[in-house]
């Protein structure tokens, strides 16, 4: 097998791939031979060492897998050879196969190809506990998505479409405003060059009742000023760079709340909720209810250019890697 290795928390171009025996299953696990890895923007964050959490080193980043089970450890039950399944580990999935514990596997749901299940878990496990359990988006809502054009941005589109919102994506470039569009926004803002609070308060008829921001930075002020009564505001992430310093006037001014989002720790804290939370989401994606997007490809051994792409800014959409 070939594994994509961090061996230092360094610049994403230190990665190195490494050739490796095939595993066999120890007892509980299974091996999938990985046709899809989804690519995070954590996952740049990983191996620079930049994250809250370091995993011990050496390790192969990935936290998304999509493939076919090609071997069973004999105390196994319910898991067959051949099964396409689709499993989070946390790390390991940047490789041609990952040992995973057989009770992290679960079928693909419905007509998905790999690609789409393997992007799925993370954006959509954020987006639907964010926006039906950390708030309750309700049916004619406006909702303004920052970043629309990234993963958790397309994801969070998707989901609030299902729930019958109106939807205003932002983002930087018309290939990912194209891409909003596609997933279901009905307007688009061109953040860079247009008045993000004006014209989110314009296209919504006076105010929006949600914002879901994955990007923080300078966009973060104008979003919470969009807001109308009521307002609630998703922080869920800080893409952008600068972590931002919400003015709390802003806040006490129309009754708005800030919401915040950490679905990785949720899913450790509550297990059950988090089984319901999955159990939902393969239901509502297997029957073509969300439409997640199919996902752009990159070859395994162009791991850092995949990483740097999105580092960069320059995907419009999901990314995979393909072994
Ligand atoms: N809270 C949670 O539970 C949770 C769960 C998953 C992910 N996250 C976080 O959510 C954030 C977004 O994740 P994602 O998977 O959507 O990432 P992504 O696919 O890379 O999208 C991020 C978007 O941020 C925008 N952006 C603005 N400034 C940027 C910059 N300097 N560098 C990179 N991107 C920039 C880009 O859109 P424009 O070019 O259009 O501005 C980009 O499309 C990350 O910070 C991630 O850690 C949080």
């Amino acid at each position: 097998m070939r594994a994509v290795v961090c061996q230092e928390f360094a610049p994403i171009d230190h990665l190195v791939i490494e050739e490796r025996p095939d595993p066999t299953p120890s007892p509980g696990k299974v091996v999938v031979a990985v046709r899809a890895a989804g690519v995070n923007f954590v996952d740049g964050l990983f191996v620079q060492g930049k994250y809250q959490i370091k995993p011990p080193l050496p390790f192969t980043p990935g936290g998304e897998v999509a493939g076919d089970v090609v071997a069973v450890a004999d105390d196994v039950a319910g898991v067959n050879v051949g099964d396409r399944v689709l499993a989070m580990p946390w790390l390991g999935g940047y490789a041609t196969h990952d040992e995973l514990a057989a009770g992290g596997v679960v079928p693909i749901p419905g007509g998905l190809s790999y690609g789409q299940a393997a992007a799925l878990v993370q954006s959509y496990g954020t987006m639907l506990f964010s926006l039906t359990r950390r708030t309750h988006l309700a049916e004619g809502e406006w909702v303004l998505v920052l970043g629309a054009g990234g993963g958790i941005g397309l994801a969070a589109i998707d989901v609030a479409r299902h729930l019958g919102a109106h939807v205003i994506a932002a983002a930087s470039s018309e290939d990912k405003l194209d891409a909003a569009r596609a997933a279901g926004a009905e307007a688009t803002i061109a953040y860079e060059t247009e008045d993000l609070k004006t014209r989110a308060r314009e296209l919504s008829g006076g105010g929006v009742d949600v914002v879901v921001d994955p990007v923080g930075d300078r966009f973060a002020d104008p979003a919470l000023r969009a807001l109308k009564w009521m307002g609630r505001y998703l922080v869920i992430g800080f893409a952008g760079g600068e972590i931002p310093r919400l003015p709390a006037n802003q806040v006490l001014l129309n009754n708005r709340s800030v919401i915040g989002i950490d679905w990785g720790a949720w899913t450790m804290r509550d297990p059950e909720g988090n089984q319901a939370l999955l159990g939902e989401l393969m239901t509502l994606a297997g029957s073509g209810a969300l439409r997640p997007v199919e996902p752009i490809e990159y070859p395994l051994d162009d791991v850092v250019r995949a990483l740097t792409d999105l580092q960069d800014r320059k995907v419009a959409g999901k990314v995979v890697l393909v072994p």
